[in-house]
């Protein structure tokens, strides 16, 4: 099939990052700062990124309000994946957090303060002091409760010192990929509809979650999960999408993020009978126990019928307790959420939540110099990309493993951009001889482009969307099991097929938002699909996978990433393809040691 005639408009760069978010910005600074021509493409302004909602903080051992150690944070980070990080990359992240931290502090992030000048750090979840051993440790740096606004505007600044170009408000259809090796990425400028060709040396794809593939999500609707569409497109496998995190303090209804710094400012959760419930459940840690005890936790009570509420499905967050004065210091953006969203004034009354659609702990599996890998022709589970690398929640390091840390996402996000800067400052050569691109470079962006803009079939894109993103909250919920699962998993497959039979309204190509948004819910549908098979196949409970069927941890046999291919694209039927890489179970240096397996209390 030959592609249909647009004309194109030729870049060249020697990296072009996809995204705008915390680690984009990271890695288009440290492209560009290392000399590398450097283009990031964003859909949205950058300091409108989905990082812009990050709250409570970023997490690093800088010890200003309690002892810490970075072997801590490699502990809890473990620990807190359930076994299935992989120890060098976490060992890499803590190592290099403090680091991280200072050079944002420089980079000009109004950090919150303690009394004697340095970096406020609040509790979060499953942060706690002497290897899991002592009470919670402040480990969390803060800028109030709007910390990845602060970091968006100081990266940005940043990025734009060393030059690097901006594409505002262009989308990234698909890469382009030769024979194995990515060589660049189109996108559309939906500004005048021009249609753009970028050869690079490196694309590094820092495009976020895949939240949106849910009804109710803490995630903006901006978050399809993109660069994942595009990486199952070019017939690479995503990792561990079975893992999607719920956060326990979403609020009811809204589904808008309220920070854990809530609770670790002293708020806490109760059921209808006014019970502080989390002292069941994790009697050391209670409120501040990682993200998937507490969410799991109050899906019992409310199960079990102790939810709050005319129709008893939610929970109490009280911060009624704490000093007003110290709402308005440390939690000012949850205080007003809180009036906007629930009409709750939070000094008053307590605040009705609800565990909601996340994190990503799965995604574009690479190394922690940011290479994508896969599964090479030979079995080899360690075969590099080249050219291609992935940053922050659209990739899989593995650090997170089956649960992330609340905060670790922030630190992911720098640590990783700024080591894959790194990296390309090593190994490409600033404004280096780059090959012709093959002729079909264009193809596959242009052939989808064009189908979907002339699509006229009969379901449109929103109620395509509605369906898959209720099957997704139904089947692929905090508790699954192998009945619901397997349902979903039909039910999905047919959705699929409504694909074929999509119908968009808008033919031209300026601001067509509905275009734009079937070309997201492409995306949004692959990785749903990935995500439920993936769940149904990995027979075991781990972190935020909570089998019913199957409740315990199996590290005999599931102690292994998942990676699943998907065929789906060009009159493909969306099947699924299953196979694993091993957890890495060695640490990065002889200065730590791999930390075995558990039992995981809280
Ligand atoms: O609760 C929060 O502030 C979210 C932080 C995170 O997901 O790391």
């Amino acid at each position: 099939m030959s592609a249909p005639a647009y004309k194109i408009i030729d870049h060249t760069y020697d990296t072009v990052v996809v995204g705008a978010g915390g680690s984009g910005l990271r890695a288009t600074m440290g492209s560009a700062e290392a000399g590398l021509k450097t283009a990031c493409i964003t859909k949205v302004f950058p300091t409108r990124s989905h990082t812009v909602a990050a709250q409570g903080g970023i997490a690093a051992s800088l010890k200003n309000n309690t002892p810490d150690h970075w072997t801590w944070h490699m502990y809890d980070t473990v620990k807190g994946s359930d076994w299935l990080g992989d120890q060098d990359a976490i060992e890499y992240m803590v190592r290099e957090a403090p680091a991280a931290v200072y050079e944002l502090e420089h980079a000009g992030v109004p950090f919150s303060r303690n009394a004697d000048g340095t970096i406020y750090q609040r509790p979060f979840g499953g942060h706690m002091q002497n290897m899991g051993e002592g009470p919670p440790v402040q480990r969390t740096c803060a800028a109030a409760d709007r910390t990845g606004h602060a970091m968006l505007h100081a990266l940005y600044q940043q990025s734009l010192k060393y030059d690097a170009d901006f594409f505002i408000e262009y989308f990234a259809i698909d890469l382009i990929m030769d024979g194995g090796k990515c060589v660049g990425v189109i996108a559309l400028c939906m500004d005048d509809g021009t249609i753009h060709r970028f050869r690079s040396q490196a694309v590094v794809l820092a495009t976020g979650g895949y939240g949106r593939s849910y009804f109710t999500a803490t995630s903006a609707h901006t978050c399809t999960g993109d660069g994942g569409g595009m990486v199952l497109r070019a017939g690479l496998p995503l990792q561990d999408m079975e893992f999607v995190q719920f956060h326990p303090t979403g609020i009811y209804g809204a589904g808008v993020l309220i920070t854990e710094g809530a609770r670790g400012e002293g708020g806490y959760l109760t059921n209808s009978e006014g019970e502080r419930f989390m002292e069941r459940y994790a009697p050391s840690a209670k409120d501040l126990a990682s993200r998937d005890v507490v969410s799991r936790s109050m899906a019992m009570e409310i199960r079990e019928g102790r939810g709050v509420g005319p129709h008893k499905d939610h929970i109490y967050l009280h911060l009624d307790h704490i000093d007003p004065k110290v709402l308005g210091e440390r939690l000012p953006g949850i205080t007003e959420s809180g009036k906007i969203f629930a009409g709750v004034d939070l000094t008053r009354q307590p605040l009705p939540v609800v565990p909601t659609v996340h994190y990503n702990m799965g995604g574009i599996p690479c190394d922690y110099n940011g290479r994508v890998m896969t599964i090479g022709p030979d079995g080899d589970p360690e075969t590099v990309v080249p050219g291609l690398f992935a940053v922050g929640e659209a990739a899989c390091v593995s650090v997170h493993g089956a649960n992330r840390l609340g905060s670790n996402s922030l630190i992911d996000l720098v640590v990783f951009g700024r080591a894959t800067g790194l990296y390309l400052k090593e190994n490409l050569t600033p404004n280096g001889t780059q090959a012709e691109l093959p002729k079909d470079s264009a193809d596959l962006a242009l052939t989808r482009l064009d189908h979907f803009r002339n699509a006229n079939g009969s379901s449109s894109t929103a109620e395509i969307r509605t369906e898959m993103q209720r099957t997704m909250s139904l089947h692929a919920a905090v508790f699954r099991t192998d009945e619901l699962m397997v349902e979903g998993k039909e039910k999905l497959a047919a959705t699929y097929q409504k694909m074929n039979d999509i119908k968009v309204t808008d033919r031209g190509l300026i601001w067509n938002s509905d275009l734009v948004e079937t070309l997201e819910l492409d995306n949004l549908i692959s990785q749903a699909t990935v995500t439920l098979h993936g769940a149904q196949n990995r027979k075991e409970s781990r972190g935020a996978h909570a089998h019913e069927d199957f409740p315990n941890r199996d590290d005999v046999n599931w102690m292994k990433h998942t990676a699943t291919w998907f065929d789906g694209w060009g009159g493909k039927g969306g099947d699924v393809r299953i196979d694993y890489r091993p957890v890495h179970e060695f640490t990065l240096t002889d200065d730590v040691e791999y930390i075995k397996p558990k039992a995981r209390v809280y």
